[in-house]
């Protein structure tokens, strides 16, 4: 078990009201497996990457980190936590470095549950949309800044209520 998340909830004051930035949530992240979080803007997503990630510490509940108890560490400690086990990945773009153009642009459609017939049809006008067809087999790396922004666009292009991250 690499995290655990037992009832833990993240809390802001806010004026003399508070904020939920994270309901009380239970969760497990398992080695060796590849974990997508999914949700509307504003419903924690970050939260729970910041938690995983000992960025910051629950209000309440139980959070455990490579076996450690997150809650009894203080910012020395957590940070020792940090630098030792945990990486964080920001894609430019929000593009995922190891798919191609037209697998990035259909990502969001094939978890959005279309068929293969129906991705490659809207991928297709998408990719035409913002001028990408020559380079529909290209990795994000091997293009520019503004290739690859046009990749997000085109991909962002039917997914305005779809976040990740
Ligand atoms: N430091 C903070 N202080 C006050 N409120 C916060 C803080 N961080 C997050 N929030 C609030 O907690 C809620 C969850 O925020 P969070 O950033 O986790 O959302 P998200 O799911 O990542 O959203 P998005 O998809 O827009 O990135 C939001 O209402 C946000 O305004
Ligand atoms: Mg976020």
């Amino acid at each position: 078990m690499l995290a655990e998340l037992i009832k833990v909830s993240k809390e802001y004051q806010a004026g003399d009201g508070k904020i939920i930035a994270l309901q009380t949530t239970d969760f497990k992240l398992q080695e060796g497996q590849l974990t997508l979080i999914l949700g509307p803007s504003g419903s924690g997503k970050t939260t729970l990457l910041s938690l995983l990630g000992c960025v910051i510490y629950p209000t309440s509940g139980d959070l455990y980190v490579m076996g450690r108890h997150v809650n009894k560490l203080n910012a020395k400690e957590l940070a020792k936590l940090r630098l030792e086990n945990i990486g964080f990945v920001f894609q430019q773009f929000n593009l995922l470095a190891p798919l191609n153009t037209e697998e990035n642009i259909g990502m969001p459609l094939k978890m959005l549950g279309l068929h293969g017939r129906e991705i490659r049809k809207k991928v297709d006008e998408a990719m035409e949309l913002v001028d990408m067809t020559d380079r529909r087999k290209s990795l994000p790396k091997q293009m520019s800044g503004g290739q690859q922004q046009r990749v997000a666009i085109a991909k962002m292009g039917h997914q305005s209520q779809n976040y990740i991250m």
